[in-house]
C-alpha cells in the first residue's frame, strides 16, 4: 500500500479527488431521480384513483364533489407530467406502478384524499424539496413545488367538501378552474395570474 501511494502522481491523486466529487455529486442527483420517480408514481396513482372517486360521487348524487375529484385528477395529472419532465432532464425513463383504486363511500374517499394530500404537502414534497435544494436542481424544486402548493390546495378543498357533504347531495357538476402549467385548482377565478406560478387566468382549464 505504501509502495502504490509513493508512486502516485499529483495528476492521479487530482483524478481520484475529482472522480469522488463526480461520484458523490452522481449519488445525489440519483436520490433525486428516485424520489422524482416516487412522486411521479404517487401524481399518476392519485390521478386514477381520483377519477374512480369522481364516478362514484356522481352514483351517490354528489354530483359537485365529483367535479371536484375530477378538477384534483386532472392537477395531478399535470404534476405528474412535470415530474416525468424532470426524469427524463435527469437520464430516467418515468414509471408508474399503477394500482387498483380501493373506492369506498364519497365521505371515506373524501378522508382518504385528505390523508393523501395532507401527507404529500406535510411531509413527502417538503422532505423531497429539502433533497433537490441540497442537489441545487432547479427543475425538480420547481416541479416540487407546483405540487407541493396545489396539494395545499386540494386539501383544503376536500376538507370544505367533507365539511358541507350533507348539503352536498343531489348537486350537479360545477366549474373548477386548473392551472394548466402548475395544477393549482380553485372554484373560482379570484386572481388575474395564478398565485402559484403566475400564469394569466385566461389559460386555466375548466373542469367539470
Ligand atoms: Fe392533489
Ligand atoms: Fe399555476
Amino acid at each position: 500500500m505504501s509502495a502504490f501511494i509513493s508512486t502516485i502522481r499529483p495528476a492521479s491523486i487530482f483524478t481520484i479527488i475529482a472522480g469522488t466529487v463526480l461520484f458523490a455529486g452522481t449519488a445525489r442527483a440519483a436520490t433525486t431521480l428516485q424520489n422524482m420517480q416516487a412522486a411521479f408514481q404517487g401524481e399518476s396513482n392519485a390521478h386514477t384513483r381520483y377519477l374512480a372517486f369522481a364516478t362514484h360521487a356522481d352514483k351517490e348524487g354528489y354530483g359537485e364533489v365529483a367535479s371536484l375529484f375530477r378538477a384534483a385528477a386532472r392537477a395531478e395529472q399535470i404534476h405528474a407530467n412535470n415530474h416525468a419532465a424532470v426524469i427524463t432532464e435527469l437520464g430516467g425513463t418515468p414509471t408508474a406502478n399503477i394500482e387498483t383504486p380501493s373506492v369506498k363511500s364519497t365521505r371515506e374517499n373524501l378522508e382518504a384524499a385528505i390523508k393523501g394530500e395532507t401527507y404529500e404537502r406535510d411531509t413527502m414534497y417538503p422532505e423531497f424539496l429539502k433533497q433537490a435544494r441540497a442537489d441545487k436542481n432547479k427543475s425538480a424544486i420547481k416541479s416540487l413545488n407546483f405540487a407541493k402548493t396545489a396539494e395545499g390546495e386540494h386539501a383544503k378543498l376536500y376538507a370544505a367538501a367533507l365539511n358541507g357533504l350533507d348539503g352536498l347531495k343531489n348537486t350537479r357538476a360545477m366549474t373548477y378552474y386548473v392551472c394548466p402549467k402548475c395544477g393549482f385548482t380553485a372554484r373560482s377565478i379570484t386572481f388575474e395570474k395564478c398565485p402559484s406560478c403566475f400564469t394569466p387566468k385566461e389559460q386555466f382549464e375548466k373542469i367539470s
